[in-house]
């Protein structure tokens, strides 16, 4: 059968598909517009995209042979899932093998933004650095303080679990009660309110649906304690930018350590001149092993997919009920 990949991915990914079917690549290093999708996808059977590539209804139905799409994301929030199920097309996505790369990320955010390094090399760099100062680069303390975790799926979960070197208190806000973090940390699930007041460090880890989209804006920024620090590696709508660039030039938190962007790949302008964020270029996944794996894992869905069969991570394996 025909595929066709929306952007070049890892070999391992490319390999395996390319043991069983044709594929086709995009030459170019970026995003292709819908109407290049479109054009591309013409004759094909398999679609393996990107979160980067916006796959609505007008593209699902454009080839009536399509039998498969298949992320190379965990999220995929830039599918319209509704309409691939309604054309009968499943839908798969590639978690668990970014889950600690990702919270990793969250870690090192955290600890940009608390300890102000990103700002400090910087400095150092500039040739500033003009011996050991009892005022130079005041940061905030991490060991010992209260960790908000907000979504405690996998990643949120793992990021949490990863705060025990820290002895921190924990606080979650999760749609269900997660047993194993009270169990492991103490973990304690409280409401949003609490959460946004008590933390001195605050991590996203909802996937973007209409229900987190602007969770934290102008209001949740005067709730939170002005030495908070807030980190965000799920999605860039979860956060009102502008409030954000508003909270950071005011004062209102300590800092934030973000690596993904309301309107991406486009930032902001104010935050670009701010010294108190640190910026990612939505990279949490990007290890060499978490992005091979990404690569394998799309690929294995999509040929499970091609055979007729249930791909191991259906987003909509309702397709296989209907008919
Ligand atoms: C995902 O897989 O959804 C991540 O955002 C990729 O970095």
């Amino acid at each position: 059968m025909k595929i066709f990949v929306t952007r070049k991915i890892p070999k391992p990914g490319l390999d395996l598909l390319r043991k069983e079917h044709d594929i086709e690549i995009n030459p170019f290093n970026r995003v292709l517009t819908k109407k290049e999708i479109i054009k591309n996808l013409k004759g094909k059977d398999g679609l393996l995209c990107l979160l980067t590539d916006q796959i609505d209804e007008e593209v699902i139905v454009s080839e009536p042979r399509l039998k498969m799409i298949a992320c190379y994301a965990v999220g995929y929030d830039n599918i319209d899932v509704k309409a691939a199920t309604k054309q009968g097309v499943p839908v798969s996505n590639t978690p668990g093998v970014l889950t600690d790369a990702t919270s990793d990320m969250a870690w090192a955010l955290l600890f940009s933004t608390a300890r102000r390094i990103v700002e400090a090399d910087k400095f150092t760099r500039a040739g500033k650095f003009n011996g050991w100062d009892p005022m130079l680069m005041h940061g905030v303390d991490v060991t010992g303080k209260t960790l908000g975790v907000v979504g405690t799926g996998r990643i949120g979960a793992a990021f949490a679990l990863k705060s025990k070197g820290f002895d921190m208190k924990v606080l979650y806000v999760n749609l269900d009660k997660n047993v194993d973090l009270e169990k492991k940390i103490y973990a304690k699930k409280v409401t949003f309110e609490v959460l946004l007041k008590e933390s001195d460090f605050i991590s996203l880890h909802v996937p973007l649906i209409p229900s987190t989209y602007h969770l934290i804006g102008e209001k949740e920024f005067k709730m939170m304690k002005k030495t908070a620090v807030l980190i965000n590696s799920s999605r860039g709508p979860v956060i009102d930018e502008k409030a954000l660039a508003k909270a950071l030039k005011k004062k209102w938190i300590f800092g934030a350590g973000l690596d993904v962007y309301e309107h991406e790949p486009k930032i902001t302008k104010e935050l670009l001149y701010l010294d108190n964020v640190v910026l990612q270029p939505h990279s949490a996944s990007a290890t060499i092993k978490s992005r091979t794996q990404m690569a394998t894992l799309a690929a294995e869905n999509m040929i499970e997919g091609l055979k007729g069969l249930i791909p191991p991570n259906c987003i909509n394996p309702e397709v296989f009920k209907q008919s």
